[in-house]
């Protein structure tokens, strides 16, 4: 076929470096032009860039707001996130000028899972300050009561948020021994996982001896974990984040932890990326990794083809699958 005789494919601007295999499929579907050196757009890049573009394949580093979005040119159809949040686009501006929105979910739960678990047993067994010890060379050798953490096996979890992630660190939770708690307005059924469920907050934050957020970032879930909600919390309790920073808020959270009310934090996320509270770092009872999350190469494959087919169905017949809108949020 000559290229007079090919049909115009659609132009597709994707704003962050993803793994080759998602830009080599992206290249064969799309005019693509990728974000060789990864920097982050700035607003003059946006204007500039996205001229021409019929789909833009974003990330959750861009912060699309409505005066970003306002700005794009007419000819852009559909914004495809690589990430299963989708609190960095203002779905009311895109729904304004007719663009259409996806996300990547399912394909992340299991990594994000295990970080999770990854962030329980680091809080709980100490692990930053065992690491520190070890890179530092200060280790003084083994002593019975060196750097004594608690057991995950025989307490109890609690989940806030038990959608596909807090349902599979529920899963994984019970297989170290856990019980587990989820606090949610509907009762779920976990097939072969010994679950119970909590309606109310007044029965739930008591129980917990750790736990794990996995809420969606909206404006009711803005700072959730508040100073009133750490306060029911048992002495001791463990709080790990893998959802989003903002649900916590780092004042009361870090005063929690200051204060011994909290015996740890394991964190993945933070309120305003990635600028992070300097106290998390000083704190000896925080175990902190930098949004890890999705990091694995299959994960973060399967995140951008997700985004590739979504953009696949949207130009074949404008239904993708995960098109996201205002009520989801
Ligand atoms: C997401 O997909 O929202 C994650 O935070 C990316 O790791």
């Amino acid at each position: 076929m000559s290229a007079k005789q090919r049909p115009q494919r659609p132009h597709l601007l994707v704003t962050r470096k993803l793994p080759p295999p998602v830009e080599e499929r992206a290249a064969q579907g799309y005019e693509v032009r990728l974000n060789a050196d990864d920097r982050p757009f700035t607003a003059d890049d946006w204007r500039e860039r996205s001229q021409g573009a019929a789909a833009i394949l974003c990330t959750p580093t861009d912060r699309l707001t409505a005066a970003i979005i306002d700005e794009l040119p007419r000819s852009v159809r559909i914004i495809a996130t690589f990430s299963v949040g989708f609190e960095h686009i203002d779905l009311a501006a895109a729904a304004a000028r007719d663009i259409v929105v996806t996300n990547t979910p399912d394909v992340l739960t299991d990594a994000t899972a295990d970080i999770a678990m990854l962030l329980l047993l680091g809080a709980a067994r100490r692990a930053a300050e065992g690491e520190a010890l070890m890179r530092r060379r200060a280790w003084p050798g083994w002593a019975p009561t060196q750097l004594l953490g608690t057991d995950l096996g025989g307490k109890t979890l609690g989940i806030v948020g038990f959608g596909r992630i807090g349902q599979a660190v529920a899963r994984r939770a019970v297989a170290f021994g856990m019980r587990v708690h989820y606090l949610s307005r509907n009762w779920r059924d976990l097939p072969g996982v010994d679950t119970r469920h909590h309606a109310t907050e007044t029965t739930f934050w008591p129980a917990c001896q750790f736990v794990s957020l996995h809420l969606p970032l909206n404006a009711a879930t803005c700072h959730y974990l508040n100073a009133t909600r750490i306060a029911r919390l048992p002495r001791g309790a463990i709080v790990v984040n893998t959802a989003r920073g903002d649900i916590v808020d780092d004042d009361a959270l870090l005063e929690g932890l200051a204060t011994g009310h909290l015996g740890a934090a394991g964190l993945d996320v933070y309120s305003n990326e990635p600028e992070f509270r300097r106290e998390y770092a000083e704190l000896p009872n925080t175990f902190l990794l930098p949004h890890l999350g999705s990091a694995t190469l299959e994960t973060r494959c399967a995140m951008g083809f997700r985004a590739l087919d979504n953009l696949d169905q949207f130009f074949a017949d404008g239904m993708p699958r995960d098109a996201v809108t205002l009520t989801k949020a």
